[in-house]
């Protein structure tokens, strides 16, 4: 089993409009194959659709599932961004699903697929409390912002200290900010904010996560920068 993930996301991004957030940010398959395609098709579809359920009929965010009948058993764990209508978040689970299958089509027994909206991850063994293990990484954007680079960190900076502080005290382990780039234009340029760690895991567990997502000097998304 390959041990994939960041744990938690740290992200700046336009929160506006309703969209399901499909922009594909990660995506991996084990290398392992399960050893009965078919126990393992059957467990898979079992907890796929068991997230479903919890995403759509119980309007959740955050969703595990386990099926570990015989050998192959499948444990599984989806979450959509906070933000996220109960729609939107089907629409991304949906995508992933779909994305995941050219993983599991192979009977790969482990995969995991990061959009902005959501993620979608399955294993053959528990994994729901892991926070900082390899394979937990950073995306970052490759544009450059149209303000000055020192204020525009310097913002970043501050809003991501300020997500790295709140979000593990705050329950569902969610949070969103802004903050204003000095000297921006009309000083009226933000950079905007969220991050969001899975529930299955403890309060230190998602501040170590967050400290790892962050990637210094570089950030997703710098159309989120507006005047
Ligand atoms: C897993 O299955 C795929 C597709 O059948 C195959 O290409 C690959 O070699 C298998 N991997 C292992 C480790 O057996
Ligand atoms: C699992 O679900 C997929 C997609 O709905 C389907 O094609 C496949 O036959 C199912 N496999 C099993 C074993 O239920
Ligand atoms: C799955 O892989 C096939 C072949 O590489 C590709 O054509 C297809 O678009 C992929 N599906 C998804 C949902 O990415
Ligand atoms: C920037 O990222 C996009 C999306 O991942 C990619 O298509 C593009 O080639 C990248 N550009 C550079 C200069 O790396
Ligand atoms: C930006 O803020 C500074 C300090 O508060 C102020 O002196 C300046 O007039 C502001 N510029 C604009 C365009 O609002």
């Amino acid at each position: 089993m390959i041990i994939w993930w960041w744990w938690c996301l740290v992200h700046v991004l336009n929160m506006v409009g309703a969209d399901p957030q499909t922009k594909l940010l990660n995506e991996g398959c084990s290398q392992y194959n399960a050893t009965d395609a078919s126990e393992f098709h059957t467990n898979l579809n079992a907890t796929f659709s068991n997230l479903r359920s919890e995403l759509t009929a119980n309007n959740k965010h955050f969703a595990t599932a386990q099926q570990v009948t015989g050998s192959n058993g499948v444990y599984a764990m989806a979450q959509c961004r906070n933000y996220l209508s109960t729609a939107d978040c089907a629409a991304c689970f949906a995508v992933a699903v779909s994305k995941i299958r050219n993983c599991s089509a192979n009977a790969a027994n482990g995969a995991r697929v990061i959009y902005d909206g959501c993620f979608l991850r399955y294993e053959s063994s528990g994994f729901f409390d892991q926070t900082t293990q390899a394979g937990n990484t950073g995306v970052c954007g490759n544009q450059t912002v149209s303000v000055a680079t020192a204020a525009f960190n310097a913002a970043v900076e501050s809003m991501i200290s300020d997500l790295l502080t709140a979000t593990p005290k705050v329950n569902g382990f969610f949070a969103a900010t802004n903050e204003q780039v000095t000297g921006g234009i009309g000083n009226a340029t933000m950079v905007y904010g969220v991050a969001q760690c899975a529930e299955t895991i403890t309060d230190t567990g998602c501040e170590d996560c967050l400290k790892v997502a962050y990637c210094h000097g570089l950030v997703e998304n710098p159309q989120a920068v507006r005047p």
